[in-house]
């Protein structure tokens, strides 16, 4: 929604909150910055549950509230948080209103994808600093836009990319940058599981759930068992595939690893080849992104055959003129040279064996990064998953999914990452949004 709608709706307006208070950082008042920090973790079901109960862990940090539109959740969220923090944070249902407690200093955003970017210029609009999962956005406008809302309104905006903060993975592009591995051109990234087929079926919206709010900036479809929790995540309207769901975090890495920032050619294959059902997006895609320094990084995904490649069920393989680096989808590494024989290995012992559980996959690195988050707002200072950090790789993946639906490899602007003499698949840099909840900056 647009900001200056909500504050009039909200009655913030009426109730003599000016812009600029709310746009003062809660955590710099009286000039000093005061050392707790307040938040709302937004979307409990599952990864924001997990999050909540790594806030609440951190030393001078209190989870205020917990909102979501599954009372059930929300409800198991809100005991689960009181028995970790000494005081149990408070049910809200709607976000906005937890984001109207001046008290509050930042949001969590563990929602569907759809609403990522929408509730990021939200809150930062209400002088919220933002913690948001990956990807930072549905689609390469709104990313955009996210950005524009941290700057105008200085807020800090973490993307959930934790790999970023994982002191192994840090330690690796330190290694590749002293040249390790000489010239690094290239990397390979995959992600694997098993999923199921999922079928869509017409129904009444559960009791539990507030599907309008669900819904919130997405054009209103009918509602669908099924849908809601999880399995919106393979159908465009809401979700972005497996591409964005998990790809994002290797390409993320690869990126970051390789030092590139935006490509000049995009081109996906793949499709919905294990099951002949709902979903709308590919079961099994690659996607080849080349580099202006001519470096490429590749991403293979296979939603429904988990078979690993290099014994991991997640991965990144760095290749330079002088070897290679291997990190199995964790905090870990190892160093080959062209002989293939090991010249360091890097191993972090909390790095899970089976990385492809999605909700806790990384979660070592998770704590990390939370901790991250709230010494930047602290020290005032940019996070280490930066929502332009977040964006440019959030993009890539994004443009593998655009070329894949329009079946055409992309030109880009490699100085801005935008699309080149290609209409139709322009029409996919943004979206189409519900009446009055087009987000504006
Ligand atoms: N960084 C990681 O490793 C990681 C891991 C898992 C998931 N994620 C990301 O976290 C997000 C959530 O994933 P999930 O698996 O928990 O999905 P999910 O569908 O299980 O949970 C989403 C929750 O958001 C709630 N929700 C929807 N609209 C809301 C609103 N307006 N206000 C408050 N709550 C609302 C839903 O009711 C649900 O409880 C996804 O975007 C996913 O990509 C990141």
């Amino acid at each position: 929604m647009i900001r200056r709608d909500f504050i009039k709706k909200s009655g913030l307006a009426a109730a003599g909150i000016g812009l600029s208070r709310l746009a003062m950082p809660a955590v710099f008042t009286n000039g000093m910055p005061s050392n707790k920090i307040v938040v709302a973790v937004a979307g409990v079901n599952s990864r924001g549950a997990s999050l909540a109960g790594h806030f609440a862990r951190q030393s001078n940090c209190e989870v205020a509230y917990i909102c979501d539109v599954d009372e059930r959740a929300m409800a198991k969220s809100v005991e689960r948080v009181g028995q970790i923090q000494s005081k149990k944070p408070r049910a809200e249902k709607d976000f906005r209103k937890a984001l109207q407690d001046k008290g509050v200093d930042a949001l969590v955003i563990a929602m569907p994808d759809h609403w990522h970017a929408p509730a990021t210029i939200i809150a930062c609009a209400m002088g919220k600093h933002v913690y948001v999962e990956k990807p930072l956005s549905h689609n390469p406008n709104e990313g955009e836009l996210a950005i524009a809302a941290a700057r105008k309104y200085n807020r800090i905006v973490q993307m959930g990319s934790q790999r970023r903060s994982g002191t192994g993975l840090i330690e690796m592009v330190s290694d590749i940058r002293a040249g390790i591995i000489g010239n690094v051109y290239m990397a390979k990234t995959w992600y694997v599981n098993d999923r199921k087929a999922s079928y869509y079926k017409d129904a009444a919206v559960p009791s539990w759930l507030d599907y309008e709010l669900w819904q919130g900036p997405a054009p209103r479809r009918p509602y669908k068992d099924g849908l809601v929790h999880y399995d919106w995540h393979w159908l465009w309207h809401w979700g972005t595939g497996e591409a964005l769901n998990n790809g994002t975090h290797e390409v993320d890495v690869a990126r970051w690893g390789l030092g590139v920032e935006f490509p000049t050619r995009v081109s996906s294959l793949g499709g919905r080849y294990a099951f002949k059902d709902d979903w709308e997006t590919p079961d099994t895609q690659t996607i080849s992104i080349e580099f202006p320094e001519n470096k490429m990084i590749v991403w293979e995904g296979r939603s429904c055959n988990k078979f690993k490649i290099n014994d991991a069920s997640r991965g990144v393989v760095f290749y330079g003129d002088k070897g290679t680096i291997f990190n199995p989808g964790g905090n870990s590494y190892t160093v080959y040279d062209m002989a293939g024989k090991v010249i360091k290995d890097s191993k972090d012992a909390s790095d899970s064996e089976d990385t492809t559980n999605i909700v806790n996959a990384g979660d070592n690195l998770a704590v990390l990064h939370v901790a991250n988050f709230l010494d930047s707002i602290r020290n005032n200072k940019k996070p280490n998953a930066d929502c332009e950090i977040g964006h440019r790789s959030t993009l890539l993946v994004q443009l593998g999914n655009i070329s894949w639906r329009t079946g055409q490899t992309l030109d880009i602007d490699p100085k801005n990452g935008h699309i080149l003499n290609n209409k139709e698949a322009q029409k996919l840099w943004g979206r189409e949004y519900a009446k009055g909840w087009e987000p504006k900056v």
